[in-house]
């Protein structure tokens, strides 16, 4: 029996020709974990390839990818890597542990005007402060869903800080995605620029905007809900490779089902609730107050704190 060939592309995958592989890179899906952490049925309607071709291309990417196993001790010793943005706040940061990590995955939700992308743009500046001034002195990529990115303010909250208006905004790498595809694809080919730009802070506002307009109907759901899905995973991917912190928004829709207490509920269910390691609900208070309640994060107790969203930016 001919021995088979060792799989290190996805062109050694079984039933994957040169043609198929140069469609799946054209998607984004350029990497045998990409292919391995694949759902077969959109890998074959993707490539117009049978949903039988696809499994089996997946189990073989499965079973050519090596897990790394770590102690927990090399664990903690990453951990002990982790960095951290400061929101601005000291109240804050306190609440959530020192400030924005890496390594993981920030979402914030909130109504309209409750700050998500004021504080958005703090922590575009601040991540660029020195190591110990609450930054990581990185840059930035911003990928805005909503077209509300405004470099003025951003100038303006790096003034208030001492810091080049021109030098900041030239460390955040802006993109406007208007299609859950230019989104997704952005994220996809990230590599090169943080690693050429050294990013150290992915912002996503908003992160399911463009997904909620796209997949309309209860038939719609299930598709939303596995793209969103995967775009969160490769975030999460980003964030640990890169020990950059990714910091999204997300809008609420009203909940009829709840009788008492606050009766919002964010978007994205429970693969947002699962995905984002830390979660803030922000909400508008009197004047320019906006009160933000930690409701979950792996190792913060639940609480809240108000913060001021200042021309100068976000304060205590
Ligand atoms: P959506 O994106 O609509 O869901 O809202 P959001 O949560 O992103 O709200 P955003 O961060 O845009 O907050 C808007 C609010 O921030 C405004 O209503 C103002 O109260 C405040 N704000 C916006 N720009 C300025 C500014 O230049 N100076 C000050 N002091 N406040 C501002
Ligand atoms: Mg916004």
């Amino acid at each position: 029996m001919p021995k088979e060939k060792a799989i290190k592309d996805i062109e050694d995958l079984p039933g994957i020709g040169e043609a198929t592989a140069a469609k799946l890179k054209a998607a984004g899906i350029d990497t045998l974990d990409k292919v391995a952490t694949a759902v077969p049925h959109e890998l074959s309607e993707l490539v117009g390839i049978s949903v039988e071709s696809a499994k089996k291309a997946i189990a073989a990417a499965q079973e050519s990818t090596t897990v790394n196993y770590e102690t927990g001790a090399e664990f903690y010793d990453k951990r002990v890597s982790i960095g951290k943005i400061s929101t601005g706040s000291k109240d804050l940061d306190e609440l959530i542990g020192g400030g924005i990590e890496t390594n993981a995955i920030t979402e914030v939700y909130g109504k309209f005007a409750s700050g998500k992308t004021q504080l958005s743009f703090q922590l575009c500046v601040n991540a660029q402060l020195p190591k110990g001034k609450g930054g990581l002195e990185g840059s930035v990529l911003f990928v805005d869903t909503e077209g509300t990115f405004r470099p003025e303010r951003l100038k303006e909250m790096a003034k208030a800080k001492g810091m080049d208006p021109d030098a900041v905004l030239g460390n955040v790498m802006y993109v406007r995605a208007q299609t859950t595809d230019q989104q997704i694809l952005t994220i996809e080919r990230a590599d090169k620029l943080i690693t050429e730009k050294n990013i150290k802070l992915i912002i996503i506002d908003s992160l399911t905007a463009l997904f909620r307009a796209e997949y309309i109907g209860r038939g719609a759901l299930g598709e939303r809900q596995q793209k969103l899905n995967q775009h969160i995973h490769r975030l999460q991917i980003l964030a640990d490779k890169y020990n950059l912190a990714v910091y999204v928004t997300n809008q609420v829709m009203d909940n009829p089902g709840i009788l008492f207490g606050d009766p919002t509920t964010p978007i994205g269910g429970n693969i947002m609730a699962h995905a984002a390691t830390t979660r803030l609900y922000m909400r508008k208070s009197k004047e320019d107050k906006r009160i933000v309640r930690l409701t979950d994060s792996p190792n913060m107790p639940d609480g809240e704190c108000i913060i001021k969203v200042t021309p100068e930016g976000v304060k205590d």
